[in-house]
């Protein structure tokens, strides 16, 4: 003991200086902090200040106290904090604390207490906050909390608490914060949480809760904001149990088994924004069920084993901002089923059972014209069935694909299907709340006086609804016709540069100059929507927006720019105009990338540049997030390394159709080269080179960092 006493204090030197009467190596520089934190000490130490009543923090975490006796503490009755985590403490007297009525902050998490004596902390009616977590507990007694009226914040997860009895928190009105997660909770009293009318955040996670089915237990909680049930082994929600919870924000019952929730389980919760229930044993998605989520911007249903949802199930959520559906079991979704939801922006449906055939029709088209308005972010639904279209992407078949590949001996329309190359032209066919489909007319594809029939709740098309009818009768709605008559028909900007514009190059580069070449598919254009290009430029990595393009008319296909800046990266993308309008998404496909020569190296080869994926990237974030993402974007490039991140955003379509070919093969290599750093688990999305700015050897590297620091 003795050495090992003398070895700290020569580990210690600072402690050397400090005033005599400060106790052993502790640190008193500060004339009201005792901190004698990580000092290998064994027990408290006895302070022999003169003024011990005037000491306000005491800092003893760390050390291995094992036993806090009667007087440890009785001449500091001026404390206001108490440190005692992360020692080995066991054994607490109850008059310990006696003495501290002016204690608001108590730490004692991270020690091996397994009882607190009733009475111990009687006297301390100043204390705000209580940390007992990462112990031994086993029970908790109304009577431990006697007298702390005051505090706001108390911590008991990590302990191994069985159950929570009858009013066991009664005499704490106060309390804002309470974290019982990681115990071992199977019964709690339906009167457990009673008096708790401040209450904010709760969570309970982590524990052995079976079902939440009584109705009083969250019945006393009118301020609760944060309920965390996730890790337990909830397997029921009852009805009405959280219809008190008029405030509640976020409620998560992630990773339990929830395989049932009554049809008015959710009722009252009016105000959650973010409900989370990923992680469970759901498999059907009842109309009505979240229809009390009237202000609800986030739902998480990842990871159950839904296979179906029903028409109407989020048509009552007009705030619903993200949806995740991903890895359940779903093989399609009715066309109209976002349709009233006008601000979804982010849905993910990866991972399903995705049977491509005509009942997904609709919900394709219904994604297309999202797209088109550049009202959602891409969406990932990968074909699952039948085999022919395994892999793919919904995004890229064609409705015949749809009609004639999913195995049915009868094609889903019966007369001509309709020829929907773009998938969906139809502009404004889903004016934000004045959709109106109906099964019997069936028309996802028709835009009818949307005016006339107001938001019917009703008006969603049930999956089972005749498919035949819906695809029948398009032809009357704004489509682009039929292949038939010739080249297909373009009236909307979006799906014109997607599928039309073809072969971007850059040529004949100088320092300050660089033309811009492209092709265009055979199409007809109607005389009133007649067909020009722009093109947008802008130093690469910079602008939020891009303030500067030129506009090519006559049906040219080509433009030379000029005023570049010497030695600089540029990004260039191509769109069309159509009929006068532009889509509101940027043109994801037609960019690429030109450096200009610099003054020192004229005669070097033009540099095109393999940064089309770079280029796809930000402009689609620059136009879909505005300024913040932009300015995250900025920052990620800035650090390389969090490129990765945003990979899912990419769009996957023909991203380096482009580029010259001697770049793409370039790049080609170049990528196949690289170790697979980022798995991608979607078959044909393009891998980003995510370790690209991390390889600190390659010179390549030091180029691009040069090149992309404008
Ligand atoms: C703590 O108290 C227990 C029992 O009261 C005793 O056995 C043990 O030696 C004490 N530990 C220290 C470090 O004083
Ligand atoms: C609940 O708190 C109020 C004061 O806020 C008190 O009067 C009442 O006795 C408490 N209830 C219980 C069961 O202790
Ligand atoms: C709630 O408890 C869970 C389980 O211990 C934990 O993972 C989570 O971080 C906690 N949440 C908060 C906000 O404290
Ligand atoms: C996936 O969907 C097909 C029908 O499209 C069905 O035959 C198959 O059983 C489904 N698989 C699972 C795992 O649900
Ligand atoms: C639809 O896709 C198939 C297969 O790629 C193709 O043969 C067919 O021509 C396409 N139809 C139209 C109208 O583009
Ligand atoms: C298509 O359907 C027929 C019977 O209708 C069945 O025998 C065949 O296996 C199916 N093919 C595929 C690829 O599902
Ligand atoms: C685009 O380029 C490819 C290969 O260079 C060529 O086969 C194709 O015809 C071009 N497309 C158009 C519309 O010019």
């Amino acid at each position: 003991m003795a050495s090992f006493l003398a070895l700290c204090f020569l580990l210690l030197p600072g402690v050397l200086s400090v005033a005599p009467t400060c106790p052993d190596r502790c640190d008193c520089q500060h004339a009201q902090h005792l901190l004698c934190a990580n000092r290998g000490l064994r027990a408290v130490p006895r302070a022999q200040l003169p003024k011990q009543a005037d000491i306000l923090v005491f800092s003893l975490a760390g050390n291995f106290i094992q036993n806090i006796t009667a007087s440890d503490f009785s001449r500091l009755d001026g404390l206001i904090r108490l440190d005692l985590q992360y020692n080995q403490i066991r054994k607490i007297h109850p008059k310990a604390f006696e003495k501290l009525s002016k204690l608001q902050e108590l730490y004692l998490g991270n020690n091996l207490i397994s009882v607190i004596s009733p009475g111990t902390l009687q006297s301390l009616n100043k204390l705000k906050i209580l940390y007992g977590n990462s112990n031994d507990i086993k029970e908790i007694k109304p009577d431990c909390f006697g007298n702390l009226g005051s505090i706001i914040k108390l911590r008991l997860d990590g302990n191994s608490i069985e159950k929570l009895p009858d009013a066991v928190f009664k005499s704490l009105p106060n309390l804002m914060y309470l974290h019982l997660e990681s115990n071992k909770l199977r019964y709690i009293h339906r009167n457990a949480f009673i008096n708790l009318t401040n209450l904010r955040f709760l969570n309970l996670s982590g524990n052995k809760q079976k079902s939440i089915r009584n109705i009083l237990t969250f019945a006393s909680l009118p301020s609760l904001t944060t309920l965390l049930v996730s890790e337990n082994e909830i397997q029921h929600i009852g009805n009405h149990v959280f219809q008190n919870l008029k405030k509640l924000l976020k409620l998560s019952l992630s990773n339990n088994k929830i395989s049932q929730v009554e049809l008015g389980a959710l009722k009252g919760l009016s105000n959650v924004r973010e409900l989370l229930m990923d992680g469970n044993e759901l498999v059907h998605i009842r109309s009505g069920v979240l229809d009390p989520l009237e202000r609800v911007e986030e739902i998480d249903f990842s990871r159950n084993r839904i296979y179906s949802v029903e028409p109407s199930a989020f048509t009552q959520l007009q705030h619903l901002k993200i949806l995740k559906l991903e890895k359940n079991q779903l093989t399609s979704l009715s066309g109209g089923i976002f349709a009233l939801n006008g601000v979804l922006y982010n849905l993910y449906l990866n991972g399903n059972n995705w049977t491509c055939d005509c009942n997904i029709l609709e919900f394709k088209q219904w994604m297309n014209t999202a797209h088109s308005q550049g009202r959602l972010l891409t969406v990932f639904v990968q074909c699952q069935h039948p085999d022919a279209l395994k892999g793919r992407y919904l995004d890229y078949l064609n409705s015949t694909q749809l009609l004639y590949q999913g195995n049915n001996s009868q094609p889903c329309g019966s007369d001509s299907p309709v020829e929907s190359l773009a998938g969906g032209l139809l502009e404004s066919a889903f004016p934000r709340k004045e959709l109106n489909i109906q099964a019997d007319q069936g028309g996802v594809g028709q835009t009818k006086k949307p005016h006339a029939e107001k938001n019917k709740r009703k008006s969603v098309v049930p999956r089972s609804g005749s498919p035949t009818s819906a695809a029948g009768k398009t032809d009357t709605g704004r489509v682009v016709s039929s292949s038939r008559l010739g080249f297909p028909l373009v009236t909307d900007p979006c799906q014109f540069n997607r599928h039309f514009i073809v072969n971007v190059t850059v040529s004949q580069v100088s320092s300050n100059s660089a033309t811009i070449t492209w092709s265009v598919r055979e199409h007809r254009s109607a005389p009133a929507s007649a067909v020009s290009f722009r093109v947008l430029f802008d130093r690469f990595g910079q602008a939020v927006r891009f303030p500067r393009f030129v506009y090519v008319r006559d049906g040219g296909h080509s433009v030379t720019l000029h005023e570049l800046s010497v030695d600089t990266t540029y990004m260039v993308c191509v769109e069309g105009l159509v009929g006068g309008a532009v889509c509101q998404v940027a043109s994801r496909d037609h960019c690429t990338g030109v450096v200009t020569l610099g003054t020192v190296r004229s005669g070097a080869d033009l540099q095109l540049v393999t940064m089309a994926m770079l280029g796809v990237n930000a402009l689609l974030l620059l136009l879909v997030g505005g300024a913040w993402m932009g300015r995250r974007l900025r920052r990620r490039l800035q650090h390389r390394k969090s490129a990765v991140h945003v990979r899912h955003m990419y769009s996957t379509r023909r991203p380096f159709r482009a580029m010259a070919p001697a770049v793409a093969s370039d790049f080609t290599s170049y990528q196949s080269s690289r170790p697979r750093m980022c798995p991608v688990d979607e078959g044909d999305l393009i891998e980003f080179p995510c370790d690209r700015f991390l390889d600190n050897n390659s010179t390549r590297r030091d180029e691009a960092l040069q090149r992309f620091t404008d």
